[in-house]
């Protein structure tokens, strides 16, 4: 994505955000499926969930890989055919494994003796079964991506996984193994070691039709071909289908983070350029020490395009962003701040680990820059947290030129969304009290009538059991609210209020039936007033 794409992303949706380029997609995928002739391709929907993303990715011909009621929902709203995902994950549960069924997901992969019993228990005959093996043995990544290590929780040991598949065997489902030795793998020595650990589980089990290598490929990319080569062998020689689950490999360099810089700190030792992102929007650089290639968006807006880095500026970025600072440690308090000197990238978090980069060089630059965060299509919004009541950035994805905004930036009021209201009803306060409270507690009267009809009837449900209860219980010095049934009665509420300034009206599902809510308020001198709820109705015919 060139410079003029990113800036024109920058002016119309802010920063920080995302942006992703479903046309590097495409190329990726298309990689993939050459170096991995005949191979399904089961996209790892963990490293980026962004419903336009899955739903590209499955109109290629991607199939997905889920590990949660989250991800697998996320996959078939996208357009993920059941049969073409492969649930996996060491946290099965009944209710996950029986939605899984219900909706007819394809393959499951047991992760452990007690995957298996919740599975055993749950009525799903199209369903076909890997045994998830740990392979014991170090697939040379970061610790926290080792999961083919002999220590980690993933997977069984042979014993235990043969024990596993002879059971799921007997049932008539046993479709294959599966190994998933880690991420970020650079090394093709580790899919050799993958083939060795599974090979005496083929050579026990007869009539398997799959065989799942996971995914784990680095950026930038390994020689996909040198990887692929064990692997296929390995399959043909067997007579089973190849499966494999990259994430990381086809969505990481579609990706950017752009920020922008808000002060620059010269005065200590180190010299800390402060952007407007940070850990809470990428962790990967506090979680793993990750560092990201780093750079100024050269334009910022009417850009020939086709630049990348500007003003010399590199996409460099040194050393680990949590390791130990190397050859620019130890810079003499007060020396001179020279413009040349590598940065840190921080954050706008209280935390020192809140940073995007250490000893990043981004010579020249200022307060109100533009950077583009790179490799940060995977792990990157997918871990992005409300730390520190932090709003979730924007994504917008890019192709052909052209962008559009594919998730909004979080407001504040997205963080109290599934809050219980503020003004929670006190225990012995009357129903009355305690609805005002609401009202005047709430911002929104969407929002009001749902938490009163949700949270607070919850809680005063005793004394609400019937609509002229509630008729009391909301009436207020405006009026009588009107409580109604049925359509006219909708009406009416409308009729009755519109004269009184603005009118706002929800409709909240509880227990008892659908209620539709309406509420007004009159201007109080200049300030908008208080909301006031004016009639409750329910049962409407097709509410
Ligand atoms: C079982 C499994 N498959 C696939 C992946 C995707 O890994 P990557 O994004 O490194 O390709 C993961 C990542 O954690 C995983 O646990």
């Amino acid at each position: 994505m060139n410079d003029a794409l990113l800036a024109a992303v920058a002016a119309a949706h802010g920063t920080p955000t995302y942006v992703y380029d479903l046309d590097t997609v495409t190329d990726r995928f298309r990689r993939v499926e050459r170096a991995f002739p005949g191979a399904r391709v089961h996209y790892a929907v963990k490293a980026n969930a962004l419903g336009p993303l899955l739903a590209h990715l499955a109109a290629l011909g991607a199939h997905a890989e889920a590990l949660t009621l989250g991800e697998l929902e996320r996959a078939l709203r996208a357009g993920f055919a059941p049969e073409h995902v492969v649930l996996g994950g060491p946290g099965h549960t009944p209710d996950l494994a029986r939605r899984a069924a219900e909706v007819g997901v394809g393959l499951v992969s047991l992760d452990s003796v007690g995957a298996w019993e919740v599975w055993r228990e749950v009525a799903a005959p199209a369903t076909r079964f890997l045994v998830r093996l740990n392979p014991g043995f170090d697939p040379r990544t970061h610790e926290h991506l080792a999961t083919g290590a002999a220590e980690s929780k993933f997977g069984l040991p042979e014993g235990e996984a043969v024990a596993v598949a002879e059971e799921a065997a007997a049932s008539g489902r046993l479709a294959g193994f599966h190994v998933h030795a880690g991420s970020m793998i650079s090394d093709p020595e580790v899919a050799r070691l993958v083939t060795e650990a599974l090979e005496p589980l083929y050579r026990r089990f007869a009539g398997l039709e799959l065989v799942d290598f996971g995914g784990g490929f680095a950026v930038p990319g390994p020689d996909l071909e040198a990887f692929a080569a064990p692997l296929l062998a390995f399959a043909e020689r067997h007579g089973v289908t190849p499966v494999i689950e990259p994430g990381r490999y086809l969505v990481a360099e579609s990706g950017v983070l752009l920020t922008r810089v808000l002060h620059v700190k010269e005065g200590g030792p180190v010299r800390h350029v402060i952007a407007d992102a940070g850990m809470a929007d990428l962790l990967r650089p506090a979680l793993y020490g990750a560092a990201h290639p780093v750079r100024v968006v050269g334009t910022e807006a009417g850009s020939a395009g086709g630049g990348q880095a500007a003003a010399g500026v590199g996409p460099v970025s040194g050393r680990t962003a949590s390791g130990p600072r190397g050859a620019t440690a130890g810079r003499a308090p007060g020396s001179p701040a020279a413009d040349d000197r590598p940065v840190d990238l921080d954050g706008p978090l209280c935390e020192n680990a809140d940073r995007l980069g250490r000893d990043v060089r981004l010579e020249g630059v200022g307060a109100g820059a533009l950077l583009a965060v790179a490799v940060a299509g995977a792990y990157g919004f997918a871990m992005a947290s409300n730390y520190a009541s932090s709003l979730r950035p924007a994504q917008v994805v890019a192709s052909g030129g052209g962008f559009t905004l594919a998730s909004r930036r979080e407001e504040p009021a997205d963080l109290w969304r599934l809050e219980a209201p503020v003004g929670a009803p006190r225990p012995g306060a009357s129903a009355r009290e305690t609805v005002a409270g609401l009202l005047a507690s709430m911002d929104s009267p969407a929002r009001a009538a749902a938490a009163l009809l949700t949270g607070a009837a919850d809680h005063l449900r005793p004394r609400l059991g019937r609509l002229e209860d509630l008729a009391r219980a909301f009436g207020n010095e405006l009026y009588r609210p009107l409580i109604g049934v049925g359509a006219d009665a909708i009406r009416e509420l409308d009729e009755r209020v519109a004269d009184h300034g603005e009118v706002a009206r929800a409709v909240v599902a509880t227990p008892e039936g659908d209620f539709v809510v309406t509420l007004a308020r009159r201007p109080a001198g200049d300030r908008p007033g208080r909301w006031l709820v004016t009639g409750l109705a329910r049962d409407l015919p097709g509410a």
